[in-house]
């Protein structure tokens, strides 16, 4: 489903910006962040048409796949350890407008912040196939020329597939796919077994929500690619290395310069009418795409140290990435503490985790805030020092100290620390 009729479906009404936008300036940026709840449509970004702050709340994710926000979680954990299978189509819908004559310029692709090292596709999901076994993952790519891009390849992966072919001495066949829809996004986000397909998931969570699976058709390069996202750029991993980065990161910092693997565009397809997807780096939706497949594995870690563990949220303040908060419901005295490690065992970049009851709403900063004001006390905070984190962290200099946050009542004493009710 391409990015007009996601608008659609959602009965999204964007703030459209009609004058033309310079790719090169920050105004992208200054928009989306202005209100990052509001999706923006300009309509002539370098000339075409690109979408911001698409899929930027739970809310807008919840209200695409008709579920309540509370629930995605659930969803998204059962499509994780159940994939189902997708359904090929004849003919995806980029198959309109196919071009072999293109710059990569051309397109409505921006620069974020004055001091990026470039243009470049923040939206991209990249599906490589290597042996039989398909990989589908988000990478950031700058333009570099008509048909190169860098690509930031962190070692998982697609970076695995690349090295194979690279010792082959081969090429690695891709299609960066942008116009996906949220089963896309976050199946393409989530860091499963090597052997999981992420269509096959995006496809169960599909399936749970909204009753159909994903459909997948063959691009002319003979890659399965979701048949309605708006652009399939198709190309290959070459073996050179170029210049990467800097780029502002979840944190809302810089990164740095790096070597990085070189893309070569072949082919351009598209649907009729596109729009680029953008998501603005450091913003509230590339927090939530990172942060969002992580919540079900920290769930299972801690359900198994907790049996009642109710909610998982990585927080926006956090970056969806470094803090999070749990909610359980003891058993037995010290639950909260093994809630805390199983945390972070869960998410190991996580930093600082705030363990509450099921009486508190883990959407609810300021309820969050006020566990933590009521019903604990400093020095019965969990410290583990010297642990691995986040290479994200710009306050940690190789290790991590991490802090668990206890805010549970005493078993016993709920009385003296429930909120009162007027029922
Ligand atoms: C918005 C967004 C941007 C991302 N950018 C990159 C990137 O530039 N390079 C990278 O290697 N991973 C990036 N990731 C993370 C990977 O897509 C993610 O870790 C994915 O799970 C990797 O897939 P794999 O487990 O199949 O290797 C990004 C994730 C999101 C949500």
């Amino acid at each position: 489903m391409a990015v007009r009729s996601l608008l659609v479906r959602m009965k999204e009404e964007p703030l459209l910006i009609d004058p033309p936008v310079d790719p090169d300036s920050s105004a992208v940026s200054e928009r989306l962040l202005e209100d990052q709840d509001r999706t923006v449509l300009y309509s002539s970004l370098n000339g075409g048409s690109a979408v911001g702050n698409l899929f930027s709340t739970r809310d807008k994710i919840a209200r695409y796949l008709g579920v309540r926000k509370e629930d995605i979680m659930e969803h998204l954990m059962t499509a994780m350890s159940e994939p189902r299978p997708f359904e090929v189509i004849k003919k995806g819908e980029w198959m309109d407008n196919v071009t072999e004559d293109f710059d990569l310029r051309d397109l409505p692709i921006p620069r974020y912040y004055p001091e990026d090292g470039g243009r470049y596709i923040t939206a991209g999901v990249i599906v490589a196939e290597h042996k039989g076994k398909r990989n589908v993952s988000f990478h950031r790519m700058m333009l570099i020329g008509r048909d190169r891009m860098a690509v930031r390849l962190v070692p998982r992966h697609l970076y695995t597939m690349h090295q194979a072919a690279k010792a082959e001495g081969e090429d690695l066949k891709v299609s960066i796919c942008v116009g996906l829809c949220p089963c896309g996004l976050l199946a393409a986000a989530s860091s499963l077994d090597y052997e999981i397909d992420e269509f096959e998931v995006a496809s169960a969570l599909r399936e749970a929500t909204l009753g159909e699976p994903m459909r997948l058709a063959h691009g002319p390069n003979g890659l399965l690619v979701p048949a309605g996202c708006d652009y399939v750029l198709e190309g290959r991993i070459t073996s050179a290395e170029v210049d990467e980065g800097p780029f502002v990161d979840i944190t809302g910092t810089y990164d740095h310069v790096r070597r990085q693997p070189e893309i070569v565009i072949d082919r351009i397809c598209h649907v009729n009418d596109p729009v680029f997807q953008m998501l603005q780096p450091g913003g509230n939706e590339h927090f939530l795409l990172m942060g969002m497949p992580r919540e079900p594995v920290i769930f299972r870690t801690v359900r198994q140290a907790v049996p009642r563990t109710h909610a998982v949220r990585l927080t926006e303040g956090g970056c969806c990435w470094l803090h999070g908060v749990v909610s359980v419901s003891k058993n037995k005295e010290g639950d909260g503490t093994n809630a805390i490690m199983a945390a972070f065992s869960g998410h190991p970049s996580m930093k600082m985790v705030t363990v509450v009851d099921g009486d508190i709403d883990v959407f609810d900063d300021r309820e969050v805030e006020w566990a933590v004001a009521t019903r604990f006390q400093g020095d019965r905070m969990l410290v583990v020092p010297g642990a691995a984190g986040s290479s994200l962290d710009p306050s940690s200099d190789g290790t991590t100290c991490k802090v668990g946050i206890d805010a549970t009542m005493p078993l016993g004493k709920e009385r003296l620390f429930r909120k009162a009710s007027l029922d």
